[in-house]
């Protein structure tokens, strides 16, 4: 029998180093991604690709037809890496290789400190495909918005009038602590799914499937370096990947939720909750206060097995934040993160204990440890 033709999209994210502190990629960095990606399409590993920034992430977009976790392809963004955190290091760039926290590459980067959305599908006749990729935060930063945009008819419209999105859709959604993952079903366990995604700092939606046939649409990342490392190394900075329209989402649903802006966690130093601002690809670089928190929006169509390109074969990419449309967004950003920054050191600006505990405040706290005594009258 003849199986269909899959095309897989790889989305791999890492911090190799920056420019000016944890601020933006520079150019020599880019250049050694271009180059790598280029060679690797000459060679058939991957179709095409594009290269972008998330701040002080470097992350490269590949698509391919060896499906997802493939060993070439993650060898490939671990050796790009490898490369770049090299020639950032040569240049005295901040943070050079932080995230490349495992020596050894061993058959994939998921657990070695890259960030990776994967996601391998059936071509449509034509298949929409945005993909986000966020600086300064963490990995269940995309809860609100997925359920906004698969479970919450308020944001899509389709989920009450489109007749082939009745069904509702599947959420994995992964406890990054014990390392277990469940699957809920909206509409059916939609307080049970914000039971457990609400509490960002522990789960996170992974996949989203179509109820009626598994057709998958979502894929995010869901790595935490500190678990990884053990310690805080900088945040995770996740990515995602959705596919659009016809019975699904449609492209502006997927990015209506971004028409405000929501808090996340990974602020300054992985310890501040922060205002995510959606920008275009000229402001993918943090600033004040390290920030504020930052997502892209980029929109593909995949087109046998390649992004879509043009008579020069260039890719086609839509920068999707890059529109007045998101300004409010931006604007309340600006406006809420100053509110927040008024507060300093005091919670809510602050993470709660639970989530300083990777933090190097530990370090801090320890020193003072041995110097509290018993309250009187308690002894
Ligand atoms: C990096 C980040 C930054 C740093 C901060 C302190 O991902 O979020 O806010 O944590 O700039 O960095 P160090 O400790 O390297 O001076
Ligand atoms: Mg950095
Ligand atoms: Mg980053």
């Amino acid at each position: 029998m003849l199986l269909p033709k899959k095309t897989t999209i790889s989305l791999i994210k890492c911090d190799v180093g920056s420019l000016a502190g944890h601020h933006v990629v520079p150019k020599p960095l880019f250049k050694i991604a271009e180059k790598n990606m280029e060679n690797a399409a000459a060679q058939g590993i991957i179709n095409n690709y594009f290269v972008f920034n998330a701040g002080d992430d470097l992350e490269l977009l590949m698509l391919h037809e060896k499906g997802e976790q493939n060993p070439i392809v993650h060898k490939l963004a671990w050796n790009t890496f490898k490369e770049a955190a090299d020639k950032a290091l040569d240049l005295k760039l901040y943070g050079a290789g932080q995230d490349l926290l495992k020596s050894a590459f061993s058959g994939n980067v998921c657990g070695m400190g890259p960030g990776v959305a994967e996601m391998e599908i059936e071509e449509r006749g034509a298949d929409p495909i945005v993909v986000f990729a966020a600086d300064k935060t963490s990995a269940g930063s995309f809860n609100y918005p997925l359920f906004r945009m698969f479970a919450d008819p308020m944001n899509t419209a389709g989920l009450v009038i489109d007749p082939h999105m009745l069904c509702g859709f599947k959420f994995d959604v992964v406890d990054t602590i014990e390392n277990k993952v469940i699957t809920l079903k909206c509409p059916e366990e939609t307080y049970e799914l914000l039971a457990l995604i609400g509490t960002v700092g522990r789960y996170a939606v992974s996949r989203i499937r179509r109820a009626d046939d598994d057709l998958i649409c979502a894929s995010s990342s869901v790595s935490k370096l500190s678990l990884i490392a053990g310690k805080y190394v900088g945040k995770d900075d996740p990515v995602m990947i959705t596919r659009a329209q016809h019975g699904l989402p449609a492209v502006g649903e997927i990015l209506a939720p971004f028409m405000q802006t929501y808090f996340v966690m990974g602020w300054m130093r992985g310890s501040h909750w922060g205002p995510l601002m959606p920008v275009g690809l000229k402001d993918s670089r943090c600033t004040a206060f390290d920030g504020p928190p930052r997502i892209v929006a980029l929109g593909l169509q995949v087109s046998n097995g390649r992004i879509a390109s043009d008579d020069e074969g260039k890719p086609m990419i839509a920068d999707l934040f890059d529109d007045p449309a998101f300004a409010l967004a931006r604007e309340e950003a600006v406006k809420e993160g100053n509110t927040l920054r008024r507060m300093g050191e005091f919670e809510p600006a602050r993470l709660g204990p639970e989530e300083m505990e990777y933090t190097t405040i530990q370090t801090v706290l320890k020193k003072l440890d041995k110097r509290f005594t018993t309250l009187k009258g308690q002894e």
